[in-house]
């Protein structure tokens, strides 16, 4: 029976991609998708399992929408995802009003168990599968101009602190030729951006051929405007690499290389597997190919045994290395990790601080950046409406820069050119210009809104 299912996912672009897979293998039952938890008949709840407390949030959540289920009786309602994974039967027995569990490598299987469902039992699909790819699975993509195109799941890094290797298995790529093709069909179907996603996308490896082939192979698709990728791990981050976004106009001028530490001595204990040293190397390596390159990173705070000299040398790398962005994390012990086991607990207020600090940091370095950017012409792809603002469009730049601007709604998908004339926070606005010519060739005529 046709039913209406409702996904709301938490975390990493990679649960943003399992969503749209998820709305995929639904879509091809038959299955509709609602935006309105309170008109489905299938709640899926697709969570993250990174930080402390994902497991009471993920419990508050669905006791929410239980409300639905009690007021319609014939509601099912999931859980997917790393939670999923991490709990797995425990989930059962600590909300007694969830009717399936779904974990990672299983979304192939929610027709049959929703089927269950129905037929009355509670279900937990939780198993690691090695060799589920999802290859002949195509996604429901949720946006059309800018695709998420997963290409390899799991993590082999074991980070001493991360849960990931433990809620989504052990490193899986997807063949090359697979990859092209759904780029090439997303393409087709309109996107104008494509992002390569895996956790730690520079170990890919699939017949002989690494990540930089791959990135090499996939910018050469004719219509693809923008190619980005994600996470890079700074240890495979390799000059082959740096030669290929030097090289392709449509790789995007933007990496996220996650530091984590900017101490050795820590960087030991969470099993980096590089030094200071070596991540300000590969950085030197990227900005002299690629001058413009805008840099984000990750920044775990508190760490166990982090001394105030620790701390300051992740303070001198980031004045020295001045990144666009950086996401600073209070570090939190999780489940199965080692790093959970030791001891010399950084206090939580040293470790507030510590994360307050950074982030005041990072907030004038990327203020900086942002201001520069003010008098420049930057191409946009365009979004959607802005959230405030009436007759305003947002989008983003080449270096993922968030631009607001005037335009109509029609330009949604396409990339425009944009005089950047002010910067508010951390948001850059702008004046379309009048007529632009997109990368593809076609000429867009803006009509500009008055006022
Ligand atoms: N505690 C805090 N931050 C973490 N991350 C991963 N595991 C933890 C943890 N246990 C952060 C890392 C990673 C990002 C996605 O989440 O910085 O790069
Ligand atoms: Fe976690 Fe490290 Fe793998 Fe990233 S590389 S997912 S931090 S184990």
């Amino acid at each position: 029976m046709a039913q209406r299912y409702y996904i709301e996912t938490y975390g990493c672009q990679m649960n943003v991609a399992d969503a749209e897979l998820m709305g995929g293998v639904l879509r091809r039952e038959g299955h509709e998708r609602v935006d309105d938890p309170a008109l489905a008949d299938v709640l899926i709840v697709n969570t993250c399992a990174i930080r402390e407390h994902a497991e009471e949030r993920v419990l508050g959540r669905i006791g929410q929408l239980n409300r639905h289920k009690l007021e319609r009786p014939d509601v099912r309602l999931g859980v997917a995802g790393c939670v999923a994974k991490e709990l797995g039967r425990e989930l059962l027995d600590r909300a007694t009003y969830v009717d399936f569990v779904i974990g990672p490598d299983s979304y192939r299987h929610l027709p049959e168990v929703l089927e269950r469902v129905e037929a009355g039992q509670r279900v937990v699909h939780d198993r690691f599968n090695r060799s589920e790819n999802y290859e002949d699975l195509p996604p429901f993509r949720l946006e059309r101009s800018s695709a998420w195109v997963t290409i390899m799941r799991g993590c082999d890094k074991f980070c001493s602190y991360c849960i990931v290797p433990f809620t989504r298995g052990r490193e899986k790529c997807r063949a090359v030729e697979a990859i092209l093709e759904e780029v090439r069909r997303a393409v087709d179907e309109g996107a104008v951006e494509v992002t390569l996603l895996g956790q730690n996308v520079n170990s890919y490896r699939d017949a002989g051929r690494d990540f930089p082939d791959l990135l090499a192979a996939v910018a050469g698709i004719r219509g693809l405007e923008r190619l980005r990728f994600t996470t890079s791990h700074p240890w495979d981050f390799t000059p082959r690499l740096v030669a290929v976004i030097a090289e392709h106009g449509n790789v995007m001028d933007h990496v996220h290389l996650p530091v984590q530490s900017g101490s050795d001595r820590i960087l030991a204990a969470m099993r980096r597997e590089y030094t200071n040293e070596w991540y300000r190397e590969r950085v030197s390596m990227l900005r002299e190919a690629v001058p413009e390159c805008a840099l984000s990173t990750d920044v775990i705070v508190g760490f166990p045994g982090e001394t105030a000299a620790d701390f300051e040398a992740t303070v001198a790398l980031m004045e020295d290395i001045r990144f666009n962005s950086a996401y600073v994390f209070l570090y939190s012990p999780r489940p199965h990790t080692p790093a959970k086991e030791l001891a010399d607990r950084v206090p939580r207020r040293t470790a507030v601080e510590r994360l307050e600090r950074l982030n005041e940091l990072q907030r004038a370095i990327g203020g900086a950046y942002l201001r520069r950017k003010v008098g420049t012409r930057q191409g946009v792809l365009v979004h959607g409406p802005a959230p405030r603002g009436v007759g305003l469009l947002t989008g983003w730049t080449e270096q993922r820069e968030t631009v607001v601007f005037p335009g109509d709604p029609s330009l949604i998908g396409k990339i425009v050119s944009v005089d950047v004339t002010g910067l508010a926070g951390i948001t850059l606005h702008g004046t379309p210009r009048r007529a632009e010519r997109t990368g593809s060739g076609s000429v867009l005529e803006l009509p500009v809104l008055a006022g």
